[in-house]
């Protein structure tokens, strides 16, 4: 095997763990199967090898219209299946974007260097805006991508795991952190440039009513929705009435066969078993021995992660004592990162 070049040879190198963000957003009870699988799995695996922040957007999410009372269950709840489903917040700093003010304070600073225009041309906001018409929507939502920028650019994240939904997003990130270190130029660059970390052969599911369509807690009905804080025999119902397709063959065809599809994604996500290893394991079973399988090890996923998230919050000073560890160091990283943009700013600091 070939050694890796090094200049270094002979002295002990130390090699920092290339660090990573995400966040994801306290907008509902419970996460659903499709972030579980789409998203959340990879944070974890992620944190091993990488430096992993992660946080729960919650600034992010005051954009849609909330209860204060649901708004802060949500927040916690979040936080607690991140927990309950495997960031260690040993490994992880894992923490709520609230509890970082920087945050703010460097979102406004990207506003100042975003383009009016470059801005109206997030595709989300624009296909949000257009849904909701320009009287229903707030401008924080207008702002949104840039404070999403903020949160990436203050912790001079390397790689930011997301959808390919967000991509348009990391783009703007990425060019708000290059023109401000051309803009502001000083001995080295005050933000990294980070990537996205969009992995092609993520598992993407779909609603179990409407296979052709993402899993999405926007969708009209929850019955094609699996949350992982639901009960198993709630979850097992929802499996056993998936809409699948003409035919009686377990086998993978997105174009032909969407709704089983959809199922053997969910399987191999789970089992790590191939679509052929399926396809053998169920040949000459019908649709309705498949789904129950499937429900099964979905129940079996989700179940001990139920009971951890309940454990957690079950114990409110635990759980905020894990996330009070997790914004210190995430403000103490963020802090160093806001004073270089404004020393670079002229912003007068004192101290
Ligand atoms: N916009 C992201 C989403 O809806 C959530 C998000 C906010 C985020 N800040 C982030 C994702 C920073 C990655 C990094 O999924």
């Amino acid at each position: 095997m070939d050694q890796p070049e090094s200049d270094f040879s002979g002295s002990e190198i130390i090699l920092s763990k290339p660090r990573v963000l995400s966040g994801i957003q306290p907008t509902h009870d419970s996460f659903h199967l499709g972030n579980y699988l789409g998203a959340l799995k990879q944070w974890v695996q992620l944190q091993d090898s990488h430096d992993a922040f992660y946080c729960v957007v919650d600034l992010h999410a005051l954009t849609v219209e909330t209860d204060p009372k649901n708004f802060k269950h949500r927040t916690l709840v979040s936080a607690a299946q991140l927990i309950a489903l495997g960031i260690d917040p040993n490994k992880s700093t894992l923490f709520i974007q609230s509890q970082v003010p920087a945050h703010n304070q460097l979102a406004w600073v990207l506003e100042c260097i975003t383009g009016f225009g470059e801005a109206s041309r997030m595709t989300q906001f624009k296909d949000k805006s257009q849904k909701a018409g320009s009287d229903r929507t707030v401008v924080g939502l207008f702002t949104y991508p840039i404070l999403q920028a903020a949160d990436i650019l203050l912790y001079q994240a390397e790689f930011v795991p997301v959808g390919e939904d967000q991509r348009q997003h990391i783009e703007l990130t990425r060019d708000l952190g290059q023109r401000f270190n051309n803009t502001f130029k000083t001995s080295r660059p005050v933000f990294k440039i980070p990537q996205p970390h969009i992995v092609k052969s993520i598992a993407k599911i779909n609603d179990l009513q409407e296979p052709t369509a993402k899993m999405s807690k926007s969708s009209a009905s929850m019955s094609g929705v699996v949350e992982m804080l639901e009960p198993a025999d709630s979850i097992m119902k929802k499996f056993k009435s998936a809409v699948t397709d003409a035919g009686k063959e377990i086998k993978f065809s997105e174009k032909d066969k969407a709704g089983i599809s959809n199922l053997i994604t969910i399987y191999s996500a789970l089992t790590g078993k191939t679509h052929d290893q399926i396809e053998q394991e169920f040949a000459g079973k019908g649709y309705g021995d498949f789904k129950i399988k499937v429900a099964e090890v979905v129940i079996e996923t989700f179940a001990p992660i139920r009971t951890k998230t309940n454990d957690l919050l079950s114990d409110p000073a635990e759980l905020s004592k894990i996330l009070k560890a997790g914004s210190a160091k995430a403000n103490q990283v963020a802090n160093q990162t806001l004073s270089d943009a404004y020393a670079a700013l002229g912003v007068v600091q004192n101290g």
